[in-house]
């Protein structure tokens, strides 16, 4: 009986490896051979002369090359945005705000097929994913702010909120466009007037949004979308004109930021580094579970800032929810990030495939077990197979730092005063997960886990109307909902 089931569920994954490939056109993705910086409403050329390459990850081809912004360029935004705000923006009615903004969100929708194509060819995330959660989810961020552009009285009552001024944004690879919507629907809706740099290897769509914005006829110098990398970013944080900085990224870059605008005036809101913890009890429905764990920390390579890189199991269920877990990992497709049927796409640079690749390393030196799926992944390119580790202590590296990949440690625990006290044991605490039968121990788990926020019995679920954002090392701010709007305001 047992051989009997095996053997079923291994001619499952042969074909499910076996499906014909499926590859969404590129023909929809309009890409310019270079790329300039838009500053108050044109792309103009850097005053720097420099150009960067941005590739493919998946099969290392240059896709275009991108102006690489110095610090005039900067002041050059920083400037127009000043006068922007100043003379336009800070009188625009905030119903006029709303229609702008609105109008950018359907622009989004209109263009999403191309916008999830550019996103998937430069930075490797599966299509299904960029087409069905990234770009959707940029449009609602969108839609949800232009609704609150003319209530902001309502949203603070007695508090008459005013904007802050000029807003710094800087923004990482994982999520390209999704973090700029993040970013710059609230300042928008809220008055003020933007710099937005996105990450050196992911600049297209941010890009192609600053066509849109051109488009949408926004006045020239609200939204400034400049390109650079670590120095053009360290630029904007230094600008003195600058009255907010909003960063997602790293933790060691975010306690730079914090360092560079102590004393200073700026308001910020840093959204850093995960280590995530799902928590599977023995009660829990395990085939969802585990289907959770598989979503939290597979997805998007687990380039995710919430991803859920660890995993405690009670005791009694651990057996079962590992061979779980390992027969699912080997049914995951992994390769074209272009093709509709692939799970894992490619690592978003060869930077990160050594990072990742470099705590692999570590994982197995520090005696823990290591399991990767048997899949093949293709010669070019940047690809990681889907690896958990087992036998893996608290102290571990691969269990204490965020390693941002396909990449699981698993723990075990007894009671839910041990597993409470493992998963508060990192510097993070963004996200976790709680999978299990019963309400009481949910509220148990969501009281004294410290985390921004805790999913139950589901993972990785992100609505514009709800706040996120972390504890400790993971940063500080919320970005989102209603509490994403008093991030931009005066209060
Ligand atoms: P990073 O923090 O260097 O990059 C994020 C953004 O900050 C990029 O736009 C970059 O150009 C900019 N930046 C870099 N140095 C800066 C500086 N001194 N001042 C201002 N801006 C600066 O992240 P990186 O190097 O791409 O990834 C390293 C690690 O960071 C990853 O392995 C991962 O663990 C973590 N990470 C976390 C993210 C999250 O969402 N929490 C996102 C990206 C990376
Ligand atoms: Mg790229």
């Amino acid at each position: 009986m047992a051989a009997k089931k095996v053997n079923t569920i291994k001619l499952k994954f042969e074909s499910a490896r076996n499906l014909a490939p499926a590859p969404e056109s590129k023909s929809v993705a309009k890409i310019e051979e270079r790329y300039e910086l838009f500053i108050n409403g044109k792309f103009e050329k850097p005053s720097s002369k420099k150009y960067f390459d941005t590739i493919n990850p998946a099969n290392e081809e240059k896709l275009s090359s991108v102006a690489d912004a110095n610090a005039t360029d900067v002041n050059k935004a920083v400037v127009a945005a000043r006068n922007a705000y100043e003379k336009v923006w800070k009188k625009t009615s905030p119903k006029e705000r709303a229609k702008y903004i609105y109008r950018i969100a359907r622009m989004i929708q209109e263009r999403a097929r191309e916008l999830a194509v550019i996103e998937t060819l430069d930075g490797g995330k599966p299509i299904r994913e960029s087409r069905d959660f990234d770009v959707p989810t940029a449009a609602n961020h969108f839609f949800y702010y232009a609704g609150w552009a003319d209530k902001l009285e309502y949203a603070f009552p007695n508090r008459s909120p005013q904007p802050l001024g000029v807003a710094g944004q800087i923004i990482p690879w994982n999520f390209p466009l999704l973090m700029a919507a993040w970013k710059i629907a609230p300042a928008l809706a809220t008055g003020n007037t933007i710099v937005l740099k996105p990450a050196e290897t992911t600049s297209l769509t941010a890009l192609k949004l600053a066509e849109i914005i051109q488009e949408a006829d926004l006045p020239p110098g609200v939204v400034n979308i400049i390109t650079g990398a670590g120095s053009t970013g360290a630029a904007i944080v230094n600008h003195p004109d600058i009255n907010k900085i909003a960063f997602t990224g790293s933790t060691d870059v975010g306690k730079i930021i914090q360092k560079a605008i102590a004393g200073s005036n700026k308001k910020a809101t840093l959204e850093l580094g995960g280590k995530a913890a799902n928590i599977i009890f023995d009660d829990a429905p395990l085939d969802q579970a585990v289907e959770g764990v598989i979503n939290g920390i597979f997805f998007n390579q687990g380039h995710v800032c919430c991803a859920g890189s660890r995993l405690f199991v009670q005791e009694s269920v651990y057996k079962v929810v590992l061979q779980k877990l390992k027969d699912r990992i080997e049914s995951l497709i992994v390769g074209d990030p272009l093709d509709k049927n692939t799970d894992i796409g490619a690592i978003n640079s060869k930077q990160q495939l050594e990072v990742i690749n470099k705590y692999l390393k570590i994982g197995q030196q520090e005696g823990a077990e290591m399991f990767q799926s048997s899949c093949a992944i293709p010669k070019k390119g940047f690809y990681c197979r889907p690896t958990i580790f087992t036998n893996v202590a608290q102290s571990n590296r691969i269990a204490q730092e965020e390693i941002f990949g396909p990449v699981l440690a698993i723990q075990t625990f007894r009671t839910e005063d041990e597993v409470i006290e493992k998963a508060n044991n990192t510097p993070f605490g963004l996200s976790a997960g709680v999978w299990t039968d019963k309400g009481s121990k949910i509220f148990n788990m969501t009281s004294k886990i410290r985390a921004g926020v805790i999913w139950a019995n589901t993972y990785n679920k992100f609505d514009p109307t709800s706040p996120f954002g972390g504890y400790k090392e993971s940063g500080y701010g919320r970005e989102g909902g209603l509490h994403g709007l008093g991030a931009y305001l005066k209060l």
